[in-house]
């Protein structure tokens, strides 16, 4: 799979579902899209919670709404960003997944074969794998 005819739309998307991060206790807005091995697209963003501890990752939210509608390979992800701002129509930071995510993104991917873009815009990203993100990885290979 060419990841790179993705990059665009993947990217767009992430910054679009991060509208509508629901994020009133950290102001800390992120938007999720992730790719399936199908070629289809699922967003996410980040829900938080008056308990703090119930809230949840936009790259959670994406990857299990994706895995909910049948799907259990992916690979690729964009990620977006940052401290709610007046224009949301780029990120401010690049965020990487945290540590739980990289976990959860692990369950469902080669992890070489996983590319992680962290993005403010189309034209402002990075990206890498989700092997280099989490080396050594404990996955569902360590169980068969
Ligand atoms: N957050 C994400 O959505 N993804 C990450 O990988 C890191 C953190 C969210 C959770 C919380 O709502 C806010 O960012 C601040 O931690």
């Amino acid at each position: 799979m060419d990841i790179s005819e993705y990059r665009e739309k993947l990217i767009s998307l992430a910054i679009e579902a991060r509208k509508n991060a629901y994020a009133p206790y950290s102001g800390y807005c992120v938007g999720a899209a992730l790719l399936c091995a199908d070629g289809s697209i699922y967003t996410g963003c980040n829900v938080e919670n008056a308990s703090y501890g119930a809230t949840n990752c936009a790259e959670r939210t994406a990857v299990f709404k994706a895995v909910s509608e049948g799907h259990r390979s992916f690979k690729a992800i964009a990620i977006a960003g940052g401290k709610r701002t007046e224009d949301m129509s780029e990120a401010t930071d690049f965020a990487y997944p945290c540590g739980v995510c990289r976990q959860v993104l692990r369950e469902f991917c080669v992890p070489s074969d996983m590319t992680v873009i962290v993005c403010k815009s189309v034209s402002d990203y990075r990206e890498t794998t989700l092997e280099e993100l989490l080396p050594s990885s404990f996955g569902p290979d360590n169980l068969a």
